[in-house]
């Protein structure tokens, strides 16, 4: 697991991207084929795996629990599934880094076994919100203990009996959604979710894909505990929230044109290209196809000019892991760009509002944070040191901001871009960044 402020980002003023290039695997997808790999019946083969910490962990995880995996070997994993009931339990606690994902689906996967489990994290996922998950996961009959903040450690109890749940999400999240739904392949009858706006849906997806039944009827998925899953073949697309930094970078950059390739088109996931177009992006969408369930496209992105908009707040969950490079566009767009309704980018890897604002701020932006949101004035970046507060999307960020700035940008503590974009600084490089890597 990496640990933070050991790498610092050097950022050269202007340049341009070109090219041709795919991004790492999807996260999302890439932890959801170990786990539901693992607990199928036969052989997932899983092509495209992303190699970085946060999907790393999770695999360490699931062999922790008596699971054969090979690899991953240039994205290739194959995972021997040892079926619903076939995990065992670990010998020592579960230590998932830096990785919310593996701890809210975990946590609902774990609290169906019959033996007793313990998950950890770095001090970024031990300050964040689990009751979201725990608190339902309760009343479906877990037994789950949490600090008294609701924060990990979480150790899970082994051999409670679970039941499904009609459950209405209070906030839109994809990762309480599944912690639910695969807790509900343990529960007797029927697990409900309701969600007040569409989050992303790989995990329906992949279960469908290997043969569960699942339930959809609009806002509402439904599963039913008993069935069984069946092991496949996985070609995992490259991540859209990893392309996005590039579709910004591009935007940004006068004379570029880059071809972004395979690149997952999930219209749950897409908001990224909608609130750029809305500013004026030139994206087009080529080549679309569907990859094992998913949709995928390679998108070409040239640059253009920018204007700021009132982001519609339908969009928000569609883009959830994109503000921080959406608000680098809104720096270098012309006029306004508000954001509402995005409280929960303060509990990610950072507070993404926050930290956002105090980097723009350094750089010479007028950025002003409101509790759910922000409110920027387009303009030209200057130099500066900026935190990324080891969130790894921050660091990436501010990095493509160097594109339009007048003075080198510095970021420190990115070493956690290995969590999602392993091989970051050497794609940008090969595409035109003008950035340099050194040990702090
Ligand atoms: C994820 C869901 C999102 C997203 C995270 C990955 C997932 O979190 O921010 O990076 O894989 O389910 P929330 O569900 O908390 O919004």
């Amino acid at each position: 697991m990496s640990e933070a402020a050991d790498i610092r980002f050097k950022v050269t003023p202007g340049g341009q991207l070109a090219g041709r290039l795919r991004v790492p695997g999807d996260k999302s997808i890439s932890h959801r084929s170990i786990m539901l790999g693992s607990l199928a019946e036969g052989r997932t083969v899983v092509t495209g795996f992303l190699e970085g910490d946060d999907s790393l962990a999770t695999l360490s995880a699931f062999r922790a629990m008596g699971v054969q995996i090979s690899g991953p070997d240039a994205g290739k994993v194959e995972i021997e599934g040892v079926g619903l009931h076939g995990l065992q339990a670990p010998a020592a606690e579960l230590n998932l880094g830096n990785s919310g994902t593996s701890m809210r689906l975990m946590s609902g996967l774990l609290a169906g076994q019959s033996f007793s489990s313990t998950l950890v994290g770095d001090g970024s996922l031990s300050g964040r919100p689990m009751k979201r998950v725990v608190g339902p996961l309760v009343s479906m009959g877990a037994h789950i203990e949490t600090t008294a903040a609701w924060t990990a450690p979480l150790q899970i109890y082994g051999a409670s009996t679970l039941t499904g749940i009609e459950y209405n999400m209070p906030v839109a999240s994809a990762q309480v959604k599944s912690s639910l739904l695969l807790a509900g392949l343990y529960a007797r009858g029927q697990t409900c979710v309701s969600e007040p706006a569409p989050t992303r849906d790989h995990t329906e997806r992949m279960l469908t894909g290997m043969g569960y039944p699942v339930q959809r009827d609009g806002n509402r998925v439904c599963i039913e505990g008993g069935h069984r899953l069946r092991g496949i073949n996985i070609d995992v697309p490259a991540d859209i929230s990893s392309a996005a930094f590039f579709l910004v970078g591009a935007t940004i950059a006068p004379g570029s044109d880059l071809t972004l390739l395979h690149v997952g088109m999930n219209p749950t996931r897409t908001g990224i290209i909608d609130i750029l177009q809305q500013m004026g992006a030139d994206i087009r969408v080529l080549n679309e196809r569907d990859v094992g369930g998913e949709p995928v496209a390679d998108l070409r992105v040239q640059s253009a000019p920018l204007k700021g908009i009132d982001i519609p707040p339908q969009l928000v969950p569609l883009a959830i892991d994109e503000f921080p490079v959406i608000f680098v566009a809104a720096a270098c767009a012309e006029g306004r760009t508000l954001l509402t309704g995005a409280e929960e980018l303060r509990v990610k890897e950072s507070d993404r509002i926050q930290v956002m604002a105090d980097g723009l701020q350094t750089l010479g932006i007028d950025a002003q944070p409101t509790p759910d949101g922000m409110v920027i004035e387009g303009g030209v970046p200057g130099g500066g040191c900026v935190g990324s507060h080891g969130d790894h999307r921050i660091a990436m960020a501010f990095s493509m901001a160097a594109l339009r700035a007048q003075g080198e940008i510095e970021i420190s503590d990115c070493a956690n871009v290995n969590t999602s974009f392993p091989g970051f600084v050497e794609q940008a490089s090969k595409a035109g960044l003008q950035i340099k890597a050194t040990r702090e």
